[in-house]
């Protein structure tokens, strides 16, 4: 029986093998001071197997800056971390599809790798610009100038975490942003499915530096677009004699080939043909009146009968009562008496679906031609974003108008802006949309406000810091301490809002929460052997004290590659509490000590994936015989202990 990691997996590893699988010549072994084998590569050689070119000398075109080694490990050094489920702050736990994740997302990126593998359609992420003025998390490896490091790095808040100011007496301010963002960006990709695209919005600050680094890490041949948005119409005064009015998003394929750019919707303004009423868009359809060789009254004389109009608003009835003194239209072909391809009934129930227009004999009824669903009326977007919609002042009005009145984010995207991103990533209905930067949550309400109006089921996974807010703030005397708080308040409010807007009770307007903490499991897990038996012994447990089976379970599920949104259920089997994720996908029982009978009856579910606690097990005769019962009830589940 395996035992659980409970911790990520080492990628450098991984890459080795890959490597060595396609490329054994490029390995060489050689022995280092205490004798040990090392593995290095021979990179020269591996150009050269890439390339049908003769490579010669040392020359090349290369992007780096101070630190960039250590990003490249970064991106690939295991951790002893997990997400933590917390139901109190979460929204429809049990139903909804989407992850609201509080933490650093370097880390939570990286438990995410098992699970997310190939699964994103589309990452949106507004990172820090590197403004001067910006902090980030800054990893303690970065840097090797220790007093410098001593000086910019200030206190540890709250939550624990070095947020570093990076200011441009900084010697390495590009650097230190080209570092913190590389293995950030590195992990995404992994996320992203064949056919996904990441929108990264940047202004001037760090542009270059962005696109060079997504030239390396996503292939320059995968770059799709650098589009303008105009976000400040005024333009904003930066001293320098020209007014600023735009940033930039750049738009990365997982590969460009399998990539569709997807469509706009419509706008009212952006067509005469479509327009749109509170049911949508609608165009001028088939006339009422009816043709052809039914049409004549004798032939349905049911559907013969007078329309009235008011002249003054083109409403209509069939109704006599209600329409007295209105335009008496009867349907008439050059004088002959025809009919109506509607009955009086359908002309009531369906009046909406009516359009009304003054013609030269008089008056016409049409029917409302509706888009079917995923043929809504659309166009392509353009290169350069232009709209009042876009401006940031219509993101701090929605925000405003969200939460009573008061400005508790300054750094908000409008949603209207996101959501026309996100029809651009083509993000189909189920597919997943991640942002690891989220603020205050802008794209969860933009997922949710476009899922309300093409009735998609997209869903989202945001990731947000739980950067503690300055005391001194409006925010903080709001009531809100730290920036994640904001975030699902915002997501709690805006659902609610599409909900009473939409008056349709069934969007995905949940979300689960779950945060960032340390291994669920003590040293003692991972390192028995620094250990002795008296320790051992005094030990109770390998678990954290303060961690429930919860917290287990979703370590588990983390680090068995399945979706953190899956549902889950609890079923107490022969007195064991047993948890089963997706009806046997994985079923677990951390119980202390579970009899034969209910090993029995769990086996007897036919799990495709099980978890014990190592200790459950008096003895190694006890793991055999669960081992053999499995075989024996459920051959094809694979069993591994906590
Ligand atoms: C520019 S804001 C994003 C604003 C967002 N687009 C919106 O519309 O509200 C960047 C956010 O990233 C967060 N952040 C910075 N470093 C982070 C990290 N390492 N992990 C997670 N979030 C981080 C910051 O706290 C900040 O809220």
């Amino acid at each position: 029986m395996d035992k659980m990691k409970m911790e990520t997996q080492d990628n450098i590893l991984k890459n080795i093998e890959k490597l060595k699988e396609m490329f054994p010549e490029v390995f060489t072994e050689s022995k280092d001071e205490n004798g040990e084998i090392v593995t290095a590569v021979d990179a020269k050689k591996l150009e050269q197997l890439l390339s049908t070119k003769v490579i010669e000398g040392d020359e090349s075109y290369d992007f780096t800056w101070v630190g960039k080694k250590q990003a490249m490990i970064e991106a690939c050094k295991p951790i002893r971390k997990t997400l933590r489920p917390c139901r109190e702050e979460s929204v429809d736990w049990e139903n909804t599809q989407n992850l609201y994740i509080e933490g650093d997302n370097l880390d939570v990126l990286k438990l995410l790798q098992e699970s997310y593998l190939n699964k994103v359609k589309m990452i949106y992420i507004d990172p820090p610009y590197n403004t001067g003025s910006d902090s980030f998390i800054y990893s303690d490896d970065y840097t090797t100038d220790k007093d410098l490091y001593d000086e910019e790095v200030g206190a540890i808040d709250e939550s624990g975490y070095h947020m570093f100011k990076n200011t441009e007496t900084n010697g390495r301010f590009h650097s230190s942003w080209c570092s913190m963002m590389y293995p950030r960006l590195k992990l995404a990709r992994n996320l992203l499915s064949e056919d996904g695209v990441i929108f990264i919005s940047i202004d001037d600050h760090e542009v270059d530096n962005l696109r060079k680094l997504c030239d390396e890490v996503f292939g320059e041949s995968n770059f799709l677009y650098q589009l303008s948005v105009v976000n400040n119409l005024n333009g904003n005064d930066n001293s320098s004699g020209m007014m600023e009015t735009q940033e930039f998003c750049l738009i990365y394929a997982k590969d460009k080939s399998k990539t569709i750019i997807g469509v706009l919707p419509l706008e009212a303004e952006d067509s005469s043909d479509w327009q749109i009423d509170e049911f949508g868009y609608w165009k001028v359809g088939r006339c009422l009146k009816a043709t052809g060789i039914n049409a004549p009254r004798e032939a349905r004389p049911n559907l013969f009968f007078p329309i009235y109009i008011n002249e003054d608003t083109l409403e209509f009835t069939v109704d006599e009562e209600v329409g007295a003194g209105w335009y008496h239209l009867i349907p008439l072909t050059e004088g002959k008496e025809m009919s109506w391809y509607w009955s009086k009934e359908t002309f009531r129930n369906d009046s909406n679906e009516v359009i009304v227009k003054k013609t030269s004999e008089g008056y016409s009824l049409y029917k409302k031609q509706r888009p079917s669903l995923g043929d809504l009326p659309s166009k392509r977007g353009k290169t350069t974003f232009y709209s009042a919609k876009y401006a940031n002042a219509n993101s701090n009005a929605e925000i405003k108008k969200l939460f009573d009145g008061k400005k508790l984010f300054d750094y908000s995207k409008s949603t209207q802006l996101i959501k026309d991103f996100v029809c651009l990533g083509n993000v189909l209905s189920n597919e997943i949309v991640l942002d690891f930067f989220s603020g205050s949550a802008t794209t969860a309400h933009a997922v949710m406000q476009l899922n309300a109006e093409d009735g998609g089921k997209r869903k989202f996974i945001l990731v947000q810091l739980p950067e503690v807010c300055d005391e001194k703030s409006e925010v903080y005397k709001a009531g809100y301490k730290n920036i994640c708080e904001i975030g699902k308040e915002r997501i709690r409010r805006a659902g609610k809002k599409i909900v009473e807007e939409t008056g349709k009770k069934d969007h995905d307007i949940g979300f689960r929460v779950l945060k960032l903490d340390s291994s669920n499991m003590k040293n003692v897990y991972y390192t028995p052997e620094e250990y002795n038996q008296a320790d051992l012994m005094d030990m109770a447990s390998n678990i954290k004290d303060d961690r429930t089976p919860e917290d287990l379970l979703y370590a588990c599920m983390l680090e068995w590659g399945l979706e953190l949104s899956l549902p889950h259920k609890i079923q107490t089997i022969a007195g064991c509490t047993v948890h089963i994720v997706n009806d046997g996908a994985l079923v677990a029982c951390f119980d202390n000590k579970i009899s034969e009978d209910a090993i029995k009856q769990i086996a007897g579910l036919r799990p495709l994936r099980m978890v014990f606690r190592d200790s459950c097990f008096a003895n190694d005769a006890a793991r055999i015989n669960v081992g053999e019962i499995f075989k024996l009830k459920s051959p094809n589940t694979t069993i591994k202990v906590l």
